[in-house]
């Protein structure tokens, strides 16, 4: 949400800074803004809509000066998506650039007071706000100190924030401050960068500083220094980051949502990697959480926010089968409203890609106040729900660019699968042989996914056919319920459809009555094994909306033949544990939604209104 670039050092800043957004464009692709200052000269150009706009403009006009800079790419908050609400906002004298990412939720009062003192708002935005305070700030001290007014402006402000200035005062100087939203520094040799995330100068440096709560950096070519808000020496984290530029680049595809479909099997192998140690028994090196602190659990609740609230969904019927400990799922965003019943004993789990997203960082924070031990599961290093985490399980899936989540959930699925069972090890629930059976069932699914990947042509040419179509229902039974809510999220964020899923069970309650002749319908069929039972009750629900006219799009094992009479349309998957099934039968869906909303001319990587990282509540 909102991606932020600064950089300070040798090369043209405009460049670096204008690669680095497009980088960043999936977390907010509404508008786009730079900020260069050269010398005592500040110059600023923004537009409303995607980076190629911004472009177009500065080639148009390229800036006279170029020294360090400051880039921005919006998700809209407060103010529409336009020329004049697109960052950077500058103060009345054009001396300070501000861009921001998050909401200033006192900005209103602070507003009015600084109209008070003659200050002129040009735009609707909360973040003008704070480059009318730095302003007024820096007057107020008439020492030139940046930092020191930067400190001085984030004790007044509430709420989350990123915030990046630059000032014609001192040109060599970039700061940034944070609260409850993502900064990272990438320290090059006589050159220093920051930004929302490492993929944004990942082609210059590898080397990244993480930054605390509540930090602010000042960032000079040959120096980095991190204070506290009181402007106390920080501590901070350096890291280097494990993959290269090429990993966030599209390698030949049209769109990096083709790409990362296609690198699953390799995304779930890399999360299967190094779990076994030589003795057989499962290490979750990170976990950080020793034995005896999770056999005391009595209970777990597993938070997370849409496609991560799948995986959670589906990890609830593998941890209380294996574990046998009560486990609940929640949307993080209801979570802490309705006064949860959390103690020590309680194990919380976190699931987010991005680490990022507010909703669960919130939940996240509550629970600890509870006294609750909190496991986050998460694909992105350093990012604050893990820091925040009593533990930690990175799924190692890479950098994923496209906003709709497709091998960060497979991972978080395989992520979620290695958590059931470490539990179920250490608390004496299975045995060491029936734990490594399905370690060893888990370690074929990325030759399952390749295998489902080899086979989804007529899948493509199906969603093809549909592109006209209004409404899609899904409809599952037991992990095929959550695999149908997925395969109906991706549909509407992608081809802006109507879809929604139903627990077959549950359709004729109500939602029998929507079908009609020709309504597509996609039902996820369970395994014949283990769950027979299931199996045989959705094959009777096929057949009820089928006598009432829909189509019926049936994924189903291979050697289904009991679905086949009744399958208007069978998509068939390998033959795996009932439980496993997720991982492959949340494939086809995924190219269901992403060819469906090719064929209607959308672009999958940013689809309209989203953001792939959500750092508002
Ligand atoms: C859907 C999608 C979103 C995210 C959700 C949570 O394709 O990507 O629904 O799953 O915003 O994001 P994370 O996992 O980063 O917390």
């Amino acid at each position: 949400m909102c991606g932020i670039v600064g950089y300070v050092g040798p090369q043209p800043a405009l460049e670096v800074v204008v690669d680095g957004l497009a980088r960043l464009e999936y977390r907010g692709y509404d508008s786009a803004g730079v900020a260069v200052l050269d010398g005592g000269t500040l110059q600023t150009e923004k537009r409303a809509g995607k980076l190629a706009n911004l472009r177009r403009a500065l080639e148009a006009s390229p800036p006279a000066a170029d020294g360090i800079g400051i880039g921005h790419t919006r998700w809209a908050t407060h103010g529409a998506p336009n020329d004049v609400n697109a960052h950077p906002h500058v103060d009345g004298e054009r001396r300070v650039a501000v861009i921001h990412n998050g909401i200033i939720e006192n900005f209103a009062a602070l507003r009015v007071e600084l109209e008070e003192r003659g200050c002129k708002f040009t735009s609707e935005t909360d973040t003008e706000v704070a480059a009318h305070l730095l302003s007024t700030e820096l007057k107020d001290r008439g020492d030139g100190d940046l930092a020191a007014a930067m400190r001085a402006v984030c004790r007044r402000l509430e709420g989350a924030f990123t915030l990046v200035a630059m000032y014609a005062g001192d040109p060599d100087l970039i700061v940034a401050a944070r609260r409850n939203s993502p900064l990272v520094v990438g320290r090059g040799d006589g050159e220093n960068f920051l930004a929302s995330d490492v993929a944004a100068f990942i082609a210059h440096t590898r080397d990244a500083v993480e930054l605390g709560q509540d930090q602010v950096v000042e960032l000079r070519a040959g120096d980095v220094r991190v204070t506290d808000y009181d402007g106390a020496p920080a501590p901070v984290r350096e890291y280097h980051v494990d993959w290269d530029a090429s990993a966030a680049e599209k390698g030949g595809y049209e769109y990096f949502m083709l790409k990362e479909i296609v690198e699953q099997p390799r995304a779930l192998a890399d999360t299967l990697l190094g779990r076994v140690a030589a003795d057989g028994t499962l290490t979750l090196d990170e976990m950080r959480l020793d034995g005896a602190e999770l056999r005391e659990i009595h209970k777990i609740v597993i938070i997370a926010c849409g496609t991560s609230y799948h995986a959670g969904m589906i990890a609830k019927y593998a941890i209380e089968h294996w574990c046998r400990i009560p486990c609940e799922v929640e949307v993080a965003s209801e979570f802490r409203y309705r006064d949860p019943i959390l103690d020590r004993q309680t194990l919380v789990i976190a699931i987010s890609q991005s680490g990022e997203s507010m909703d669960t960082l919130m939940a996240v924070r509550y629970a600890r106040e509870q006294r609750a031990r909190v496991l986050a599961i998460c694909n992105v290093n350093g990012s604050t729900i893990p820091r925040e985490s009593d533990a930690v399980l990175y799924t190692h899936a890479g950098p994923e660019v496209g906003v709709a989540a497709t091998k960060t959930f497979l991972t978080q699925l395989a992520a979620c699968y290695l958590v059931g069972l470490y539990l179920a090890q250490v608390r004496g629930h299975k045995y060491g042989d029936e734990i490594n059976a399905v370690i060893g069932q888990l370690a074929h699914m990325p030759e399952q996914v390749e295998k489902v990947l080899g086979t989804v042509d007529p899948v493509r040419a199906l969603a093809r056919s549909l592109a006209g179509a209004d409404t899609v229902l899904f409809l599952g039974r037991h992990v095929g319920f959550p695999v149908a809510m997925e395969g109906a999220l991706k549909l509407k964020e992608l081809a802006y459809m109507h879809a929604e899923a139903f627990a077959a069970g549950e359709l004729k309650h109500g939602p029998i009555a929507l079908i009609e002749d020709g309504l597509p319908v996609v039902v996820v069929v369970p395994s014949r094994e283990g769950r027979g039972v299931l199996h045989d009750k959705i094959v009777s629900n096929i057949q009820e909306i089928r006598a009432r006219g829909a189509r019926t799009v049936v994924i189903a094992e291979e050697g289904d033949e009991a679905v086949r009479p009744f399958a208007d349309e069978l998509v068939e998957i390998p033959a795996v544990p009932t439980l496993l099934q997720p991982i492959v039968s949340t494939v086809p869906l995924q190219v269901f939604a992403c060819e469906l909303a090719l064929a209607k001319g959308n672009d999958v990587d940013q689809p309209r209104n989203l953001a792939k990282s959500v750092t508002v509540e």
